[in-house]
């Protein structure tokens, strides 16, 4: 071990947990302009702050809706979603399509000056269809075919199905497509179940075989070899995504979200057809954000922007894995988002379907916007008076009148109005990225080694610090541009290819800082693992590798600290490279051995952390990266306030929350403007569940 390397061995073994920052100094990369806040210029999406909820003028009569409209307009909502789940209004019988009172609940809203977004309604195919066609129903990965009464029941892949879906959206586009009303679309809902039917398993072979071409290719990349798999009829293939060799499971998921890919190009090519250029197209993906049956990067590629469904369930908001979901999905297109659903208060479906606290709703939703949404709605308006969801929280009651939390929801309303000229056209910007990427997750996940490998919590690890010091934290994928991040953090990175380590290789010699977490550079694009150990094709920029990794049963002492569930031997194979981090007493096996190497490499530096630390190991590690690479921390605010910033059009605007049941004070480093109660403050005291919205006026 070097002298240096043996101080900061000292230092991290140490209380004070500090990172040198000279050994982590590295020229920086220049910051580049706000992503999305330039591409949203000229776009209604991003034109101003938008609040409303999901409202189902299907299920009550006409005479009702104006009501029903007074009251949105009255809390401050200025746009409705409608219609995905009402095929059987707008087609009763196959061939008679019956738009009309859509476009009389578009037109009516536009007299309470409440916009709209039209839902397709292809998540709930009527019961004629299904069964006049049954093919169009989905089969599950075990071959049962599903039945009606639910919603997604329907086949992605089949191309019945497809044409019907195509056949509603067009009659749906045309009709509504050029009302000034309606400001987008949302395609389909909460994508969620692949089929398994025989059109999903015709068009399965026609995909690998466009992909591999031979199934010498195919055998050769799965190493079919392996308990006598080998192929030699590509119908022989297996498909599902659960039972198997990863190398299908993996082509498998690719090709899922291809056939996702194609089911909402075929809607969204039919309401290009006859919808205004400006009105938006976009889909509201749910699972909480983190579901991954498919690459969400690549569903978002076509649509205009992306929007999630943010719901609690039980217990009450967790600020950091909550903020974490919103940037994962800025991430996705790189710029502002809606939350196309928020739950006012409680869910239905939740263990313990529990009411938020007073001021939860409102802090949750802005959270939301300090994390880059520019729409919110609550799902939803009023319950049906039957289905599976009469337990649901709504904003008005089965009478029709407003419920409590009606008032909250008020106050948001009142807050986005006053707020929304400071806010609209900025954007959350940050100096640090932290890559995500879907077949990493794939690979790990199939053979995650360990029960408790969780990848989400290995990111949030890191997340926590970060936006401990930071206003705003990005997660994005590996492929898209890394050049305006000073430090750039892979998790859970288990594939890096050619390019992507090429890529990498160019981002830290020209000045980045790439921190890698275990299991990093493992495996290849077909799930095959690496002829070289970890991490692969960067070991040699590294300048080290992963001797053997360790799923551990019990703790094991790493510097002053621990590391839990996964622990990597590391060995250093280059003279400039410095060891952070050592095991103590661990297995045996790591007795003493490097836990964290770090190298600086031409302009920038690679680090390789290969254990999974506890909270004070992390954040070490974590502000010495950040002090490192030059990278400014934001003021700091007590424990259970978030503080966020977005900035755009020459302004810097800062949010400020409490997230806990107790009052707390803010300093501020400089005289902002309170936008919400006015005036000018150098400090501010935020109640439990308390919000700030404040712009720097320095800037
Ligand atoms: C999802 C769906 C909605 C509704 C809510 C209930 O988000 O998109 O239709 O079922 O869940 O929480």
């Amino acid at each position: 071990m070097s002298r240096k390397a043996g101080r900061m061995f000292q230092r991290l073994g140490g209380s004070a947990l500090l990172l040198s920052a000279m050994l982590f100094s590295a020229p920086m990369a220049q910051a580049a302009p706000a992503p999305g806040a330039s591409a949203a210029s000229g776009q209604a999406q991003f034109d101003n702050l938008w609040l409303g909820s999901a409202w189902y003028p299907e299920q009550w009569p006409e005479e009702r809706w104006a009501e029903d409209l007074r009251l949105m307009k009255a809390h401050g909502a200025n746009v409705v979603r409608i219609g995905e789940f009402a095929w059987s209004r707008m087609e009763p019988i196959e061939g008679q399509y019956d738009m009309d009172w859509l476009v009389r609940a578009v037109r009516l809203a536009d007299r309470y000056g409440i916009k709209v977004v039209i839902g397709t309604p292809t998540d709930t195919p009527p019961a004629w269809m299904t069964q006049k066609y049954p093919e169009v129903l989905r089969v599950d990965s075990d071959g049962r075919r599903l039945g009606h009464g639910g919603r997604r029941q329907f086949s992605i892949s089949d191309p019945h199905y497809r044409q019907l879906s195509r056949d509603i959206v067009s009659r749906m586009a045309q009709a509504l497509g050029r009302e000034a009303n309606v400001i987008g679309w949302q395609i389909g809902n909460e994508y969620t179940d692949e089929s398994y039917d025989p059109a999903a398993r015709a068009a399965w072979v026609d995909w690998l075989k466009a992909r591999y071409g031979t199934l010498d290719k195919l055998n050769d990349a799965w190493t079919t070899a392996y308990w006598s798999q080998t192929y030699s009829d590509w119908t022989q293939v297996p498909f599902n995504t659960d039972k198997g060799n990863p190398g299908w499971m993996l082509e498998c998921k690719r090709f899922i979200t291809s056939q996702w890919v194609a089911f909402q190009k075929n809607q969204l090519d039919a309401i290009r057809a006859h919808a205004l250029p400006a009105q938006f197209i976009t889909t509201n993906l749910g699972g909480l954000g983190w579901a991954n049956r498919f690459d969400r990067y690549a569903i978002n590629r076509d649509l205009d922007f992306a929007s999630w469904d943010n719901y609690v369930g039980t217990g009450h908001l967790k600020s950091y894995r909550n903020g974490a979901t919103h940037d994962l999905v800025r991430g996705w297109k790189r710029k502002n988002f809606w939350v196309m659903e928020i739950q006012p208060g409680f869910v239905n479906w939740a263990p313990v379907s529990n009411m938020l606290y007073p001021g939860e709703t409102r802090a949750m939703a802005w959270q939301a916007i300090g994390h880059g949404a520019d729409g919110i709605l609550y799902w939803q308006w009023r319950n049906a008076l039957n289905g599976q969801e009469t337990m649901h929280g709504s904003i008005l009651g089965p009478d029709g009148k407003p419920l409590p939390v009606y008032e909250e929801v008020s106050r948001i309303g009142r807050d986005m109005a006053k707020a929304a000229p400071a806010i609209v056209g900025t954007s959350p910007v940050s100096p640090v990225a932290i890559l995500q990427d879907y077949p990493s997750r794939w690979t790990i996940d199939f053979q995650p080694h360990h029960k408790d490998y969780d990848q989400i919590s290995v990111l949030l690890d890191y997340y926590a610090p970060l936006k401990d010091a930071l206003g705003s934290v990005d997660i994005v994928e590996a492929q898209g541009p890394l050049d305006r991040y000073k430090l750039v953090v892979a998790p859970n990175l288990s594939i890096i290819n050619d390019d992507l380590a090429k890529k990498l290789t160019a981002y830290v010699r020209g000045g980045g800082h790439l921190i890698l977490g275990p299991r990093s550079g493992q495996r290849d694009d077909y799930d095959r693992l690496q002829p070289r150990r970890q991490p692969g094709l960067l070991a040699d920029l590294l300048g080290g590798q992963v001797e053997q990794f360790y799923a551990l049963d019990e703790p094991v002492e790493v510097g002053s600290g621990k590391a839990t569930i996964w622990a990597e031997d590391l060995s250093i194979k280059a003279s400039d490279v410095e060891t952070l981090l050592r095991y103590g007493k661990a297995n045996g096996w790591l007795d003493g051995h490097a836990a964290a190497i770090t190298r600086r490499v031409g302009k920038g530096r690679i680090t390789y952390v290969g254990a999974l630390l506890d909270q004070g190991l992390m954040k070490g590690l974590i502000d010495g990266a950040l002090e490192g690479a030059g990278v400014a921390r934001d003021f700091p605010v007590p424990a259970d306030v978030e503080l966020m910033t977005r900035e755009g059009d020459g302004r810097s605007i800062v949010i400020l929350i409490n997230h806990g049941r107790e009052d707390r004070s803010v300093t501020l480093p400089r005289t902002m403007d309170d936008i919400l109660e006015g005036g000018r403050k150098t400090s501010i005291t935020l109640a439990a569940e308390g919000v700030a919205v404040l712009q720097d006026v320095r800037k």
